[in-house]
């Protein structure tokens, strides 16, 4: 998989139909979805739970592309081997989900997988300074954490800054958390080049009306 900064539209399955993971994997992507973003949530690290590496493992046949697994969980560790195995091409890990993140991404790597940071909205882009050779993603999160459908957090400061950090390393900017046609522009502008949209995508739409989330996968592209 080549590194390129062109914008990537990677809808969330937290806002899909959970009894129908698999043909909705396959229905995004058969309407333009670039990246599968998958949320794990463990009810202890964010108030809410969803499902863990079985459910990954289950839906990576359903999956052509990238299958882009944001773990909400704290620890994290003991569960990196199982993600990877379930066949993740991004493992996510949030800096806030405990004292050794450098331990963590240093394990993500070592399990085959591409690894990921992600920022709380209340946490500093500087949290990011010891770990920039460590990662080929940065997660902004513009809501917090635990559910879809939830109001966007203005951080397009923060998200330049990150831009700037990163200078010409080959690490993507992905921005996660109520964006839609009207809130993309603006993260595109700051420096991000994957944008995770789950209910600007499924909303209206089913696995038996895929078309309505083409509609919305294009209200975004044409947006930026
Ligand atoms: C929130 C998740 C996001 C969420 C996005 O904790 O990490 O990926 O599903 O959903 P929307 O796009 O509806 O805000
Ligand atoms: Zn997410």
């Amino acid at each position: 998989m080549t590194f390129d900064r062109s914008v990537k539209i990677a809808p969330s399955i937290l806002s899909a139909d959970f009894a129908n993971f698999g043909k909705e994997c396959e229905a995004i992507e058969a309407q333009g979805a670039d990246w599968v973003h998958v949320d794990v949530m463990d009810g202890h690290f964010v108030p809410n739970i969803t499902f863990g590496p079985d459910t990954c493992k289950a839906i990576r046949p359903h999956i052509k592309g990238v299958m882009d697994v944001h773990l909400m969980i704290a620890p994290v560790d003991p569960f990196i081997e199982a993600f990877a195995a379930a066949g993740a091409d991004f493992i996510t890990a949030h800096v806030e989900a405990g004292p050794h993140i450098h331990r963590t991404l240093q394990a993500i790597r070592a399990s085959g997988a591409k690894a990921g940071v992600a920022l709380n909205p209340g946490t500093p882009a500087s949290a990011l300074d010891s770990v920039m050779d460590m990662v080929d993603l940065v997660c902004v999160m513009t809501v917090n954490p635990g559910f879809g459908g939830q109001k966007f957090i203005p951080l397009e400061g923060k998200i330049a800054a990150i831009r700037e950090m990163i200078g010409d390393r080959e690490i993507h900017i992905e921005i996660d958390g109520g964006v839609t046609p009207v809130t993309a522009p603006g993260c595109v502008g700051a420096g991000a080049d994957v944008l995770v949209a789950g209910s600007a995508v499924f909303k209206g739409g089913s696995v038996d009306n895929p078309e309505v989330y083409g509609e919305n996968i294009r209200a975004i592209r044409n947006a930026i």
